[in-house]
């Protein structure tokens, strides 16, 4: 089973970025929480990481044939872009959203997210954590088909 994982802007600089909202371990770390739940678990990763959102996009269209899954954080994509979920739709690609914070308790405008309508389910307020529970809710579902 092979699933992507893809953050967006600004994650690469978790550990530095706003600590109070998303804690203090860094980007290398969530890279290696994710891949050693990954190899725990007997699953193929690869994690992408990018600021721009033509190239999250160009990553989801490689995928298709590639991955059994993906897992996003869109990051400030979620609440913007539309051009992401019409790209997990266009693979149709089995996808979680994550987010570290729980966007239903900050900012309205983070309120709304476009891409959660092209994911099967939303994580969110869970941190490290909600990556791996996505992975998992991946697996299950691949697993079932
Ligand atoms: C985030 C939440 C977004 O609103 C924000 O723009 C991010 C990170 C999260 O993981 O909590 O960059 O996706």
């Amino acid at each position: 089973m092979k699933i992507l994982i893809i953050n967006g802007p600004n994650l690469n600089m978790l550990g530095v970025r706003e600590p109070e909202i998303y804690g203090r371990r860094t980007y290398a770390e969530l890279c290696a929480f994710i891949q050693d739940y990954c190899k725990d678990n007997g699953i193929e990763a690869k994690i992408f990481q990018s600021n721009h959102e033509g190239a999250i996009v160009d990553e989801i269209q490689a995928a298709y044939r590639v991955f059994d899954g993906l897992v996003i954080n869109p990051a400030a994509y979620t609440h913007t872009s539309i051009a992401i979920p019409d790209a997990i739709k266009a693979v149709g690609i089995p996808a979680v959203e994550v987010h570290l914070s729980d966007i239903s308790k900050r900012e309205e405008y983070r309120h709304r997210s476009y891409t959660a309508e092209a994911c099967i389910a939303t994580i969110a307020g869970r941190g490290f954590e909600g990556y791996a529970e996505a992975i998992a809710l991946l697996k299950e579902k691949l697993c079932r088909e």
